[in-house]
Order: C-alpha cells, then structure tokens, then sequence
C-alpha cells in the first residue's frame, strides 16, 4: 500500500533499520521505519488521506509518523542531497540519497533497506556489509567518528550485542575504549544517558549489559563510586529471578521495570551518592519518592520481615501496602530468610488485592454519620477480612455495627 503511494508520487521508498535487522535475523519487531528519496512529509500526507489516518510532521527534520486508527505508526523520513551534502569530499554525484542516510547509522547491522515501490518490492539492499556481520555475530561502527557524532551508541552498541547474543568488534571496541578516555560522555545530556540506561534496563538480559559497561568502565559517568562487584551481579541475579516469577503471575501488571534495576545498581549507596547519581541522570522528580522515602522505608520494612516473629496479616499489610510494586519487588530479591520472603510473596499474591465489602454508602445507608469515623471503621473491617475474622457481607455489617 506505501508502495502504491510511492509509485504514483514517482518517489523511491524504503523500509530501514530496525525493522529491517529485525526480519533478516527473525526477530519480532513491529516498529515500521520508512524512509523516502524525496520529500517524506508529503508522501506521509498522500498516505494518510486515501486511507483515513492522522499524520505528526517535523518540516525541520523533514520527518512525519503516520497514526492508523488502531495506535499503529509508521516512521517517514525523507532522504535528501542537500541534507547530506555538508562534508565536503562526500561523493554526492554516484551516491543514492538513501545510501547516505544509510551511512549516518550507528551500525552496519542497522543499515539495511527493503524497497517498497510496487516494481522492486522487497528487493533488500545492504551497501555496507550488514548481511555479513550478522554472520558474523558482530557489532561494528560504519566509521571511526560514530561515537564522536553520537556518544550513545556506545550504549547502545552494548544492549544490541547482549540482546542478539553478538561480540562487538575489535576495531568499534577500541573506539568505545577511546570514548571512554577521551571522556566523550561529558557533554552528553542526562536525559539521553538516561533513556540509553533505561533500555538497557528493560531488555531481556540486563546483568551481560551492565557487565559490559563495568568492563569498558561506563558506570563511573553515572556516579564514580558506581560497580559492579560479585555481590552486585548476585543481586542483580536475584531481581531477575523475581521478576520473572512477577511477571509470570501477574501477567498484565505494569511496573517500571528499570527502577527495580536501579534500585539495585545503587544497593549500597548513601542517599549522598544516590542524590549525585539521580541528578547526573536528571531523573524526572516524581520517581524521586522511590530513590528517597520509599527507599529508607524499604530498609526498615525489610529489618522487620526478616526479624520479627509474628506478624498477622493485617499488620504486614498495612506496613507493605504504602510502598509501590517496584519496591516490593526489590525487597523480594534482597530478602535473605525464607519467612522475609514469604511474607512479600504473600502480600503482593494474597493480601494487596483484598478489599471490604463495605464502603462508605453503605455505610451511610447503614445510617452512621458522615465523618473521620468512616475510615477508622473501614479499616477495622479490611483488617479483619485480612486477619480472617469476616468472612459475608453480614459479618462485615455486624462489625461495622
Ligand atoms: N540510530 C543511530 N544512532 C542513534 C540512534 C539510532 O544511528 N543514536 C539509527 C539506527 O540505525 C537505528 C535507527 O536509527 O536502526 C532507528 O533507531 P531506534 O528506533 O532507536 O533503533 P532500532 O534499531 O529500531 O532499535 P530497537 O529495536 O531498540 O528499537
């Protein structure tokens, strides 16, 4: 259907990068790159008018995203000499606009194009070895200036290595090495850093990626105290553990999956250090809470499950239930003891969904006035549902009573 569009428009169009990696290696990937020799925006417009959709266009970029009805987008850029043109000794004459936006990538597995005009349909075009290194198994920069244009691919070139199981190359090893040295993270924003780290956090294997920072020595641009010692890497062992048992059990309850990780790449910081990484990260203040309150409360409600000899349910309710999931979840992979673990697990599968049958209107039909009253009763109902003293709505009544 783009290719159609394409065609009447007389514009070479392509589908590009992830996408395209993505199918020669069988992966999933669903998000659609498209890039256009011409002007993308008006090819982006043409789409969407026969069919119905909506269009975002960045005229300064030249870029749009088509907005299907069902949420579903496609990315349109559009390949242009001009745009190229400013290093100088480029050979602009025989190159394609598209091979030039090819060549700014980060890597060469990255480059590849499927044609999408009706007449070459699916013709894939690979102009710098892309094919070969996913032979290979091999992350490598398409030039030595990739990291200079671009300090995050350092990041990135890690978490693709780990996802697809791939080494990174021995020359783009060493210029990673170099980007350390010459300490090309400097400038670089905490917003971007933090968007690399958080992708590195949600993928599948995060422990062979946060191993490979320490190696090429990364975690120091987050904070200089910051490792990735034996005792770490057992941590970061047992989040994973927990959160695939999360996952498994709560198959659609969404947490932020990074801040577990986090959590645990700053175990053992003093709030000092934890404020000095925060900020060089410039975490967004309303995750805040988590790396503050919730983390010294944590430590407490941690002492306690692993200490105390009784604890009914209600009190162990009513001491988690004011932490958030990503807390708890990292208290499940610290706890040391059996009974610490036992009683999270049994919070967060049995007690933090229980709710009375009571609630404040029936509670006025029952004709008790209005007031600071109704929580106290309310509560005093919840805890005896916990603790398993009501069972009906009646018993709750009679209590409530
Ligand atoms: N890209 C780049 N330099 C970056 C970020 C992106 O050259 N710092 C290029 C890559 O070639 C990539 C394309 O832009 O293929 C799209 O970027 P993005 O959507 O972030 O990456 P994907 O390759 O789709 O990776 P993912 O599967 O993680 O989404």
């Amino acid at each position: 259907e783009l290719g159609k569009i394409a065609d009447a428009m007389g514009l070479e169009a392509f589908l590009v990068g992830g996408f395209v990696r993505d199918l020669v290696m069988s992966h999933k990937n669903e998000d659609f790159d498209v890039v256009v020799e011409g002007d993308g925006i008006a090819f982006a417009r043409r789409f969407a008018q026969v069919h119905g959709y909506r269009v975002h266009s960045h005229s300064e970029f030249g870029t749009a995203v088509i907005i299907m009805e069902d949420g579903f987008k496609i990315d349109v850029a559009s390949a242009r000499f001009e745009y190229y043109a400013s290093p100088a000794s480029l050979p602009v004459v025989e190159t394609s606009s598209l091979k030039m936006d090819l060549y700014r990538r980060d890597f060469t597995v990255n480059t590849m194009a499927i044609q999408i005009n009706e007449k070459s349909f699916g013709t894939l075009i690979d102009y710098f070895g892309a094919q070969r290194d996913i032979k290979a198994k091999a992350i490598r920069v398409l030039h030595n200036l990739s990291f200079v244009e671009d300090p995050t691919r350092v990041f990135r070139a890690i978490r693709f290595e780990q996802r697809y199981g791939f080494s990174i190359g021995k020359l783009t090893s060493n210029l990673i090495k170099n980007a350390v040295k010459m300490d090309f993270f400097r400038h670089l924003s905490g917003r971007r850093l933090f968007s690399e780290l958080k992708l590195i956090l949600e993928d599948e294997n995060p422990i062979g990626a946060v191993d490979r920072m320490a190696g090429y020595n990364l975690l120091p641009f987050i904070h200089p105290d910051l490792d990735f010692g034996p005792e770490k890497q057992d941590l970061f062992e047992s989040v994973k553990e927990v959160l695939t048992w999360h996952d498994l059990q709560f198959m659609d309850d969404s947490y932020m999956k990074w801040a577990v990780q986090f959590l645990a790449l700053f175990h053992g910081f003093d709030q000092d250090q934890v404020d000095a990484a925060l900020l060089r990260l410039e975490i967004a203040p309303k995750f805040h809470d988590l790396f503050y309150e919730h983390r010294q409360y944590g430590r407490q409600c941690l002492y306690r499950l692993e200490r105390e000899d009784k604890m009914v349910n209600s009190e162990l309710y009513r001491m988690l239930t004011l932490l958030p999931t990503e807390m708890l979840l990292f208290l499940l992979a610290r706890a040391k003891s059996k009974k610490a673990k036992r009683r999270l697990t049994r919070f967060l599968t049995e007690l933090k969904g229980v709710a009375c049958l009571l609630s404040g209107k029936t509670l006025k039909q029952m004709g008790i006035k209005p007031g600071p009253i109704y929580k106290k009763v309310l509560d005093a109902v919840l805890d005896a549902r916990l603790d398993g003293k009501v069972f009906t709505f009646e018993d709750e009544m009679a209590l409530a009573v």
